[in-house]
């Protein structure tokens, strides 16, 4: 597989490959660098970008003039290794203060507390040449019904995005929000548990016009639901802001896996959407933003194996998409998905000018016993895949 290259956008979070492998269960079991040497370490691997939370550079009680040495570090260690910061968010969750949520608290002085925590990480991702600025709510949830007010919730929970947007343009930053939805962990019941929820909250803000998604693999599928079909409903309606790709094997706990070291055959239709759109737009909607993984590296695996992480999401990236553009090429595809009809679904179900009278008027001659016995040929279509993804 050949080298990841600029073009190609991949990305990382500083706290990915700066995970040392804490858990609920033992302490770290490798040592922590400083945030430029993973950035350093990143661009030889041949990642474009990279990404972080404010106190992935500077501890969580740094005065102004440490968070600022600090950020102009890392930013300066950006600019001489050519990388990019694409992306910022904030940590509302490492801190206790953030226990019972950052935005949702049902505590004012500590949403007061978390939303200033949150503008000013916003002015830094400005400062950084970011273009996104994700929200991740690990901590807006609950483990009790009980203990919430949940319409409160949502409405406090709308007052903190609108709040941020209506900041970010309000300074005229180049900034658009990516709302990251997760079912649960750290709280037994987050908010915006699916890509699906965070849509329908986007749609009764004020400005929403800026703040779409940030979907990640494994949290969808911890949902027991489809990643790419989250995917293909954000692009559809214009909200696919941003990506953490990763893998996740079945309903249990936030795996954060390599990408591809989950559930492959979906991680290559999420692939094929990506880098080939929708089969019947060739002008759709489509992702061109960062490939930016949002992984894990196995706490098994001491600094060598970090780094063979690392270029594993890349390359396996780069293998995917060789293997679903010829997919998408084969003249064997292309027949079993005519034979499929996947081309017939994007053409509208009335006929153009038709109204709905002359709809219900017209007589066809429709069979459904007939038509009942039409053979669709997905499986064969699905094999076809198989065979280019492992053959
Ligand atoms: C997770 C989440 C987090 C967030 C990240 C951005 O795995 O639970 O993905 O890693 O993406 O912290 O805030
Ligand atoms: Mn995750
Ligand atoms: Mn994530
Ligand atoms: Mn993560």
């Amino acid at each position: 597989v050949r080298q990841p290259r600029p073009e190609d956008k991949f990305s990382f979070g500083l706290w990915t490959v700066g995970w040392t492998g804490t858990d609920p269960f033992g302490g770290p079991s490798r040592p922590a660098l400083d945030p430029w040497e993973y950035a350093e370490k990143l661009a030889e691997l041949g990642a474009w970008g990279i990404t972080f939370h404010d106190n992935d550079v500077f501890p969580f009680d740094a005065d102004a003039a440490t968070r600022r040495d600090r950020c102009a570090k890392l930013k300066d260690a950006a600019d001489k290794a050519g990388l990019v910061v694409e992306m910022v968010t904030t940590n509302t969750f490492s801190h206790p203060v953030f226990k019972d949520g950052g935005l949702t608290s049902n505590d004012r002085s500590v949403r007061r507390f978390g939303l200033r925590k949150v503008l000013r990480t916003v002015d830094i991702a400005a400062e950084m040449g970011a273009t996104t600025f994700v929200m991740w709510g690990g901590r807006e949830g609950a483990e009790y019904d009980g203990s919430k007010d949940l319409y409160a919730a949502l409405e406090r929970y709308k007052e903190g995005l609108d709040t941020v947007a209506g900041y970010i343009k309000s300074q005229g930053y180049d900034l658009r929000i990516g709302l990251e939805p997760k079912p649960n962990e750290p709280r037994g019941d987050i908010f915006l548990p699916t890509a699906g929820h965070a849509l329908a909250l986007i749609a009764q803000l004020e400005h929403g016009d800026i703040v779409g998604l940030n979907p990640e693999t494994g949290h969808e599928q911890m949902a027991n639901l489809n990643y790419t079909h989250g995917l293909a409903q954000a692009l559809w309606s214009g909200k696919l802001f941003h990506i953490d790709l990763n893998g996740q094997r079945g309903l249990k706990y936030d795996q954060d896996l390599v990408f591809g070291h989950g559930d492959l055959i979906s991680a290559f239709f999420t692939v094929d959407l990506l880098e080939n759109g929708f089969p019947g737009y060739p002008d759709g909607p489509r992702y061109t933003g960062p490939r930016h993984f949002d992984y894990k590296p196995s706490r098994t695996e001491h600094l060598d194996g970090v780094w063979e992480s690392a270029k594993a999401c890349m390359a396996t990236y780069l293998m995917l998409a060789e293997k679903a553009a010829a997919f998408r090429a084969d003249p064997r595809v292309q027949e079993a998905m005519a034979y499929s009809g996947v081309h017939e679904l994007a053409e509208p179900t009335l006929a153009p000018g038709e109204s709905v009278a002359d709809f219900l008027a017209a007589d066809e001659d429709f069979d459904p016993e007939k038509a009942a016995e039409r053979d669709y040929g997905f499986v064969r279509l699905q094999q076809l895949a198989l065979e280019h993804l492992i053959g």
